[in-house]
């Protein structure tokens, strides 16, 4: 009896003890939030960290409702679509996680014909998506660079239609033209800020430095500058990942667009690392949405494809982290098998009209409007004033 009793008072102990840290912990991100929301001082690397590491399932939605109230402050409860138009899966580049990579030899290499595109940005204005995501292996010879001129210029011909770029790596000269036809977004991410890690993941020949670099192209041409990251990586920390979010503010960013790394088994990375839990990579993916949410306030955040590659309601639980555009597919079905960056990606046999009307109905479940228009960063627009 006694020693049930003296049992009985340990464990009391013991779990008021863990409630007790538990309650501390929880005020301590409480207090990280309000200081986020209050607007009073930018939230210093080592907080970064400690929202990045949030595991406890009640702390986690603390941190996501925040982010969801810095969103409607600055951009409403409203999600802007883009169709995504992925023209080509020639690429000349060689990174170890791609599942496109050029030193792929299974992928069959495919390109789509100027009348396909056209016809698919025709699609997104019926769809009445305000803008089209035109994505693509990186290419640079005169050739395509004509190419994408005219492509732009047919698009901006159909009707009133923003245009987004996402072709890698060019010459300033390159976005210049590519400006002046009529795109004026511009996706390049950094894949990530640590020049080290990102030697890590691509051959020796691909520079850190010239990417960089190619973000004060695009800003120096006019362009709403785009980039981000991949989160949950091999290898990489949370202290790497809170850097990244800084990254994004030193390059005022206009537009981010994050997903978790899934392993493509063709590819070196994948292959050395095929195995990982899915629960923890779209947590961190969640987290990483919702910091830069709170820390960047008035930029346009994605939520993209890959989230939805780990579980089917991801892009939805992207938004419901701080996210404010998403980008259906809008290709032909044909061609998606070959676009595959990642193993398991979604929607692969789902045609346009069947996608946009389901993503339609979840957006509703979860009470979010679309918004009018092309849909540009409010963050662009502020600077511009
Ligand atoms: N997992 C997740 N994202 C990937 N990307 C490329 N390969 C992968 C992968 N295995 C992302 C890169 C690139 C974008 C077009 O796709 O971040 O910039």
């Amino acid at each position: 009896m006694r020693r049930k009793r003296l049992f009985l008072s340990r464990f009391y102990i013991i779990s008021s003890y863990f409630n007790f840290c538990r309650e501390k912990m929880t005020s301590a991100i409480a207090g990280i939030l309000e200081k986020a929301l209050s607007e009073e001082g930018v939230l210093s690397h080592g907080e970064l960290v400690q929202l990045l590491s949030i595991e406890d399932e009640a702390e986690l939605q603390m941190l996501f409702a925040a982010a969801c109230r810095m969103k409607e402050r600055y951009i409403g409860h409203v999600v802007s679509l883009r169709g995504l138009i992925e023209i080509s899966n020639i690429c000349a580049r060689n990174c170890f996680y791609c599942g496109i990579r050029s030193g792929n030899f299974h992928v069959k290499r495919f390109e789509m014909s100027r009348e396909e595109i056209l016809s698919a940005a025709a699609l997104a204005l019926k769809f009445n998506y305000g803008s089209v995501v035109i994505q693509g292996g990186e290419r640079s010879s005169e050739e395509f660079t004509v190419f994408i001129e005219d492509v732009i210029r047919r698009i901006k011909k159909l009707g009133n239609i923003g245009i987004t770029l996402s072709l890698g790596e060019q010459s300033l000269e390159t976005y210049q033209r590519w400006f002046a036809a009529g795109a004026h977004r511009y996706l390049l991410r950094i894949e990530t800020s640590d020049p080290e890690l990102y030697a890590s993941l691509h051959p020796a020949d691909h520079s850190w430095v010239k990417r960089r670099r190619c973000l004060d192209f695009l800003r120096q041409t006019g362009f709403q500058l785009g980039t981000g990251t991949m989160s949950a990586l091999p290898g990489q920390t949370i202290e790497q990942m809170a850097h990244d979010v800084e990254f994004f503010r030193q390059a005022d960013a206009d537009m981010i667009g994050m997903g978790p790394y899934l392993p493509h088994l063709q590819t070196p990375l994948g292959a050395q690392y095929p195995d990982y839990d899915r629960e923890e990579k779209l947590r961190t993916a969640l987290k990483m949405i919702a910091v830069t949410r709170l820390y960047l306030k008035d930029v346009n955040i994605a939520s993209t494809t890959a989230l939805q590659a780990l579980a089917p309601d991801g892009r939805e639980r992207g938004l419901l982290a701080g996210a404010n555009v998403i980008m259906p597919n809008i290709g032909e079905v044909c061609y998606r098998p070959g676009y595959q960056l990642y193993e398991n990606k979604p929607c692969l046999d789902e045609n346009s009209a069947e996608s946009r009307e389901k993503l339609l109905s979840s957006l509703a479940a979860i009470g979010e409007k679309i918004a009018d228009g092309w849909g540009d960063s409010p963050h662009f627009r502020r600077r511009k004033k």
